[in-house]
């Protein structure tokens, strides 16, 4: 049975919609994350979910219980979720220990369970030896993983995590994330885990539930939205992919709003019609042959460089050997090795 259902979830601010018909289901113990852009409503929906905001259409089922509805509104206390909110919310005239506990207190476990299960929280998160403590002695990562502790000491059914580590250097982001990916080894807690970083998603998630504009475009597991991505723009927010509208005629594909062509790639040969161009940094090729374009950066990466050359507003950005001499203003000749064009209208590629 799945842990969570969500179907034909809704929801408006002041009429203008948010979240417009989404459906996704978690199975026991997985960890899905939703991953979009800024504004696309990925913490809306876990709002949704926590019972901090009622949906305007569609259901919420955790495990068998309805808990929003028509004519159902379970609280958020009564749903056994625990929540990490984007800014973590830790009282600061409150010590870590007093944090943690919280829960525990509204619950009203007794004391001296509520000490033991304060303790094991706090070692769960390593974090034994700061439990008196108050926040200001903390830093940010350890503040991170104080509100941590406090979403899973009350052995929640399922676990909401917002940008939980979105205020952490990339060396701190690193650790926690490994100390999640441990933690739930360890619990098998269901987890829900929203990001905008595509990095973050791949590395920890079973399968990710790509956003954009409320709606969900594409879940799967990390490979299969790497190597398939179903519509251009998961392409582009998870590969990195160079996304660029325009025709494919005769054997070329011509771009929308400057006058660039590019030959496709002989298993493309045969396409014509209006359509959108796929195709990652990786998959171009800078040498003799292709179409000439003016340089407009050369980017070092050490193990590679990346090109960039103003195509129709955007940039077209290429990965490839680090080329010695080779500066802005420069044109350069660039052909495609592997692509895929997605058809006018459809969001699969044909
Ligand atoms: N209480 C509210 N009242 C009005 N508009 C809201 C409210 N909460 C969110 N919105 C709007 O709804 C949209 C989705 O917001 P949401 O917070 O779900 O985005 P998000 O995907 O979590 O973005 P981010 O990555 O920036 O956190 C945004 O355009 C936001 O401005
Ligand atoms: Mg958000």
């Amino acid at each position: 049975m799945a842990a969570i259902v969500l179907e034909g979830l809704v929801k408006a601010y002041g009429g203008t919609p948010v979240v417009r018909g989404l459906s996704l289901e978690v199975g026991q113990g997985e960890l899905v994350s939703l991953l979009g852009p800024s504004g696309c409503g990925k913490t809306t929906t876990l709002r949704m979910l926590a019972g901090l905001e009622h949906p305007d259409a569609g259901t919420i089922r955790l495990g068998d219980d309805v808990v929003a509805g028509p004519g159902v509104r379970v609280p958020p206390e009564r749903r056994g979720l625990g929540m990490v909110f984007q800014s973590y919310a830790v009282w600061p005239h409150r010590s870590v220990e007093a944090n943690v506990a919280y829960p525990l207190m509204l619950r009203k476990v007794p004391r001296h369970e509520v000490a033991t299960r304060v303790r094991e929280a706090l070692r769960w998160v390593r974090l034994e030896a700061f439990a008196a403590r108050m926040p200001h002695e903390l830093s940010g990562g350890q503040l991170q993983r104080v509100a941590l502790a406090r979403a899973l000491v009350a052995g929640p059914r399922v676990l909401l995590l917002d940008e939980p580590l979105s205020n952490l250097d990339a060396a701190l982001r690193e650790e926690l994330r490994a100390e999640i990916a441990a933690l739930r080894a360890r619990l098998g807690t269901t987890l829900v885990f929203v990001t905008h970083d595509q990095g973050e998603a791949l590395a920890l998630s079973d399968r990710i539930a790509v956003m954009n504009r409320g709606v969900i475009e594409q879940v799967d597991t990390p490979e299969r939205l790497y190597r398939e991505p179903a519509t251009p723009f998961v392409a582009g927010f998870v590969g990195g992919a160079n996304v660029l509208k325009g025709e494919a005629r005769a054997g070329t594909f011509h771009c929308a709003g400057a006058d660039v062509a590019f030959e496709l790639p002989a298993e493309l040969k045969g396409r014509s019609g209006p359509g959108t161009l796929v195709v990652r940094p990786e998959d171009l090729e800078l040498g003799e042959e292709g179409t000439p374009l003016v340089l407009s950066a050369r980017l070092f990466l050490g193990h590679a460089a990346e090109y960039r050359f103003p195509v129709a507003e955007a940039f077209l950005r290429v990965i490839g050997p680090a080329l010695e001499g080779v500066r802005a203003g420069q044109t350069l000749r660039v052909r495609l090795r592997k692509a895929t064009v997605f058809e006018e209208g459809k969001s699969l590629p044909k």
